[in-house]
């Protein structure tokens, strides 16, 4: 059985200018050790769905609309937020797009690390010192016994993104979500925090939900990814078959756009036009207006996302129709 699984996922956000449809209908699994990508760009929902699962949105404005998210016998939407408080940070860790608003400013790194332990798990203080410098030990910060003393500020944005996933994974998840965890970053420090994921899941067995807007960063890192566009999934496969074979014209456009697949000299691809508005209600397939396949159909019928080869689900309409 899958470790969590969710199905027909939809939040808006009701605003005084209308209703946003931030996430509108997505649906994947996780297995227990597994590794999913989801890939988007801007807008597009990313973070959004993953703080409907952790129950972490304003609401209002936001309002779950409907759909459920199995986790370990709990249905994540519907479970109310004492619930939710008892398994988020404990099985399922978070890291936050944005490490400065995660971290307290004025509380030193080590008090922020040994917090949940010291709420849920009950740990007695020298414990949780001793996890906490562990816990920074095994994300590579140098020092770790004296840098728990410090405030967020005295941090590179590494530094801070790496005590993000320490705070991430001290209480032993069997779920970790990094939305963008290595978005500016510079690409070493990329690699480095990418490596501290993947090494601290082979050795806890936890499965990682990774949210980004770079498809390189997938590549490396993921065995299932979604291809998220305008708040639902446009495409879903294994990394290899996707990679391999993408079946959608709005991920062909997103590979074409990665810097590494071109040779010196070429002009790197941009996708034409700008994702929909989803304060508006959107015809057809969200991406016909600026997609190069389109045809009239297209702009009328909504496509769902469905299985155009073994496990690989495209929502494009000429792609099921087998006419590309
Ligand atoms: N509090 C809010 N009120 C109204 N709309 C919101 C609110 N929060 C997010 N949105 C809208 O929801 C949509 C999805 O936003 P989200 O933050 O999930 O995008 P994302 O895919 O994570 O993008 P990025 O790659 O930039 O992080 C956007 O159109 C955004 O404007
Ligand atoms: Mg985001």
């Amino acid at each position: 059985m899958a470790l969590l699984t969710v199905d027909n996922m939809r939040t808006h956000f009701h605003t005084r200018h209308g209703v946003v449809r931030a996430v509108d209908g997505i649906s994947f699994a996780i297995e227990q050790g597994g590794t999913l990508g989801i890939v988007g760009e801007s807008g597009s929902g990313k973070s959004v769905a993953m703080l409907s699962l952790l129950g972490l949105l304003p609401m209002p404005p936001a309002r779950i609309e409907g759909g459920s998210a199995a986790f370990a016998g709990l249905d994540l939407l519907a479970c109310g937020p004492a619930a939710l408080r008892g398994v988020r940070g404990r099985r399922i860790g978070m890291v936050f797009q944005d490490p400065m608003t995660a971290l307290n400013p004025y509380m030193r790194i080590g008090a922020q690390l040994m917090e949940p332990l010291l709420v849920h798990a009950k740990c007695s203080k020298t414990d949780a010192r001793a996890r906490a410098v562990a816990a920074l030990e095994s994300v590579g910060i140098q020092d770790a016994s004296s840098r728990m003393q410090d405030y967020p500020h005295q941090f590179s944005g590494g530094m801070r993104q790496r005590v993000m996933i320490a705070m991430a994974l001290i209480a032993g998840p069997e779920l970790l979500i990094a939305d963008e965890p290595t978005t500016a970053l510079d690409v070493t420090v990329q690699a480095q925090i990418l490596d501290v994921i993947k090494r601290l899941q082979a050795e806890l067995g936890m499965a990682v939900v990774l949210i980004t807007h770079d498809l390189g960063v997938i590549a490396g890192a993921c065995d299932d990814v979604a291809v998220m566009y305008a708040g639902r999934f446009v495409e879903s496969a294994s990394a290899a078959d996707l990679f391999r074979g993408p079946r959608h014209p709005y991920t062909r456009a997103l590979m074409r756009s990665i810097p590494s697949t071109h040779d010196k000299g070429e002009a790197l691809f941009t996708i034409p036009g700008a994702p929909p508005d989803l304060g508006r209600p959107i015809e057809g397939c969200p991406f016909a207006p600026r997609c190069a396949e389109v045809r009239p159909g297209c702009r009328t019928a909504v496509p769902e996302l469905a299985e155009v080869a073994p496990g690989h689900r495209s929502a494009c309409l000429r792609v099921q129709a087998g006419d590309l």
